[in-house]
């Protein structure tokens, strides 16, 4: 696999504040790579270290294997050397200009001939599906094809690689959606890898190849989405992709196959026994809400639970079901409906036990 961009060591302060703290990833060929955190995360920081938009303090950054970035050895290639393209959450298309000029702009600056750019601006359109749309002002034009307008833009120039920064949050939610496939056809069809920076864990896991979870400058996990999803490498990873309940439970008895816990109101559980066990006993017992299921009664379950809120999401099913003092949400098909009221049995088909002490240890898979 070739590598697009690589990253090493990449540390970025503004005063007190690290920003971005040791930095690492290398991407793919081809690939579509999420960076995504939490607001302050320092996602920007990264994008904008690796356009040479920011200076980094320390660490080494390459693209097709050219070395743009590397501290002590006096290597900043400036922004206008580096083969990107970017587009950023307040991009910009001028008013002024149609659809063409807009798009044709990087081509005029660096003196390509009007032949050249009508040839390469029509590939974009075309790629864009806005064949029929190079002489529209923006203003004619609605907010997602305005959006591509920005990634035509970009693209036009041949980058290496595309720096996208947050550039659908301008879009209302349904074009938002739209839009996640029009770029991940875009980028299959051109084969151009992205570099891509979100706080919507949603975007993320649907457009990406892989995935980098940051936190406080830090990165917590790079993986694939089902593999962060499936098998979330910290607590904070489980937390912020999906959602999940947590069971405080007391582990009771670690057999071959089985362990036994009592969850705290006094629901009993056998689980499958984890890929590793806990040390300690006060535990937490992660589970998501599709990951539990209502019944009357149920084998390897004695957690009693009332159901107190029932939602039709229309392709699932979601409850509020309570255990003492206990809320769990639940999500199930929506073909086994629970009445609200009904006294029912959760089951747990799966989860991750964690140390209620140490919240920082590797997540036991529980499968
Ligand atoms: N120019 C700057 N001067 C001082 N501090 C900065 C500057 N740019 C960013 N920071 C700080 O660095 C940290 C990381 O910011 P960054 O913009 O990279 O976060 P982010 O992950 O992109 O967040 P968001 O999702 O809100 O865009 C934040 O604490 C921020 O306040
Ligand atoms: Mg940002």
């Amino acid at each position: 696999m070739g590598i697009t961009i690589e990253v090493e060591g990449l540390t970025k302060r503004f005063g007190e504040t690290t920003a971005v703290d040791a930095v690492a990833f290398a991407m793919g060929e081809h690939e579509f790579f999420s960076l995504v955190g939490p607001s302050g995360c320092g996602k920007t920081t990264t994008l904008r270290c690796v356009a040479g938009l920011e200076t980094a303090d320390e660490g080494r950054i390459g693209i097709k294997g050219t070395v743009v970035y590397a501290s002590g050895e006096g290597v900043d290639v400036p922004t206008h050397h580096r083969a990107i393209g970017m587009v950023f959450q307040n991009y910009a298309v001028w008013p002024h200009m149609s659809v063409f000029q807009n798009i044709a702009y990087p081509l005029k600056l660096t003196g390509a001939s009007r032949s050249e750019q009508r040839q390469r601006v029509g590939r974009v359109l075309e790629m864009l599906g806005m064949e029929d749309l190079g002489d529209r002002k923006p203003s004619q034009l609605s907010g997602g094809q305005q959006q591509r307008v920005a990634l035509g833009r970009a693209l036009v120039g041949e980058p290496d690689v595309l720096l996208l920064d947050e550039p659908l949050s301008n879009l209302d939610a349904k074009l938002r959606e739209h839009m996640r496939v029009e770029l991940k056809r875009i980028q299959r069809e051109t084969g151009i890898p992205i570099l891509y920076v979100t706080h919507d864990q949603l975007e993320a896991l649907s457009m990406s190849d892989r995935i980098a979870v940051m936190e406080g400058g830090r990165i917590h996990q790079v993986a694939a989405p089902h593999e962060i999803y499936e098998r979330p490498a910290t607590k904070f990873v489980l937390d912020f992709i999906g959602s999940v309940n947590y069971l405080p439970c007391e582990l009771l008895d670690t057999g071959s196959d089985t362990i036994e816990v009592r969850v705290e109101g006094g629901g009993l559980l056998t689980l499958p026994r984890p890929d590793h066990v806990p040390e300690g006993r006060e535990m937490l017992l992660a589970v998501r809400p599709e990951d539990m299921t209502l019944g009357r009664a149920a084998s390897g379950s004695d957690l009693r639970a009332t159901v107190e809120l029932r939602s039709f999401l229309g392709n699932l099913c979601e409850y509020r079901v309570r255990h003492g003092g206990l809320e769990l949400r639940v999500q199930t098909e929506k073909d086994e409906l629970v009445a609200e009221g009904a006294d029912v049995v959760v089951s747990v088909r799966r989860g991750f036990l964690l140390d209620r002490g140490s919240a920082e240890d590797p997540l036991a898979r529980v499968s």
